[in-house]
């Protein structure tokens, strides 16, 4: 199947272009590069082109015989969204439904979307369900929300099929080391993690001792990379055999915290890691942990990298190997 995969020049985008491939789909990256990067686009062309351009999706569909779509393009950091709402909405959501209005004007009736636990705001407990109520408390996780909205509404009204996957917290990289996580600015944890025990960087700063945690600091459900990447291809070949449009989780199920995650890289890498404690960083909840049962239930998937020290150990591999 010809599949655009917009936003396939970023780090989760990329990694599901490389399983497409492999699965005998051919991966047609949309991407304007903003925050992806060319080096990434490998298993088929890219169009560079913007969402905001609908002209350019609509050419992009028709030259390549585009079937469906899987939707990655986003910006993703919840504190700039608190800085500057007005690119999230402009980006996430506006650009979005040129997308969705391409889509239906050129007949692709099929569409998987990211979208993020960050849906759910601050859950009352964990593991969290896709039925628990989603409230987000940031600009960013407002516009997944309403993306998840516009689908159900493109949906009712058009007959798309979509659907949207939950994740957690991706990480790691490709286990052949041809990709993986490069962000600029970096913010997440286990790249910084890892950055700071080579001393790429300075010491890693552990936001809030003080969480209602066993040790004080926040847990989180890191899930890999390529485990996200299976999880779109059973998801678009779900669709394809008529499967009703939903949502899913997408986590391992097991909550680690930030002094663990830094254990892990310690464990991995031989060396001790420099850390320091700082306080919260404003906005993140205590503990976000996925109920995996659903997508293990309907898509038959289920996370093969479980142990945080087998994540740790690919993302490890990347960043010592990193020349960009
Ligand atoms: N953390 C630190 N120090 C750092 C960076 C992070 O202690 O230097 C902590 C955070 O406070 C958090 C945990 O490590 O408790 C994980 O933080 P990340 O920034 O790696 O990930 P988040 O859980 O904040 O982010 C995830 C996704 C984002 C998404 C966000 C929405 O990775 O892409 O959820 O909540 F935007």
């Amino acid at each position: 199947m010809n599949v655009l995969v917009v936003g396939g020049a970023g780090y989760i985008g990329s990694h599901t272009a490389k399983t497409l491939k492999r699965a005998g789909h051919n991966p047609v990256v949309l991407d304007n590069l903003s925050t992806g990067h060319r080096w990434a686009v490998r298993w088929g062309p890219l169009v560079e082109a913007d969402l905001a351009d609908k002209k350019a999706i609509l050419q992009a569909i028709r030259d390549h015989q585009i079937e469906a779509v899987i939707h990655f393009a986003a910006n993703a950091y919840v504190g700039e969204s608190m800085q500057n709402p007005a690119k999230y909405f402009r980006n996430n959501v506006a650009n979005m439904l040129n997308l969705l209005e391409a889509q239906h004007e050129s007949g692709v009736k099929r569409i998987v979307f990211s979208s993020s636990c960050t849906t759910y705001g601050i859950p009352e407990r964990v593991p969290i369900s896709e039925d628990f109520p989603q409230s987000a408390i940031s600009p960013y996780g407002e516009s997944k929300l309403m993306g998840e909205k516009m689908l159900k509404w493109f949906g009712e009204c058009y007959g798309l099929g979509w659907v949207a996957l939950r994740y957690f917290n991706a990480s790691g990289a490709d286990p052949e080391g041809e990709i993986g996580e490069v962000h600029d600015p970096e913010t997440h944890l286990i790249p910084l993690v890892i950055d700071a025990a080579l001393g790429k960087r300075p010491p890693v700063r552990i936001f809030g001792t003080d969480y209602p945690t066993p040790d004080g600091t926040a847990i989180r459900d890191y899930i890999h990379v390529m485990d996200l990447a299976d999880a779109h291809v059973r998801a678009l070949q779900y669709l394809l055999e008529g499967g009703e449009s939903t949502a899913f989780n997408l986590g391992t199920g097991h909550g680690h915290s930030v002094r663990e995650v830094i254990a892990a890289v310690e464990r991995v890498g031989g060396r001790k890691v420099p850390a320091e404690e700082a306080p919260r960083r404003a906005g993140d909840p205590p503990a976000l942990v996925a109920d995996p049962s659903k997508a293990h239930r309907i898509l038959g998937w289920e996370a093969q990298y479980r142990e945080l020290n087998q994540i740790v150990e690919t993302a490890w591999r990347f960043a010592e190997n990193r020349k960009q």
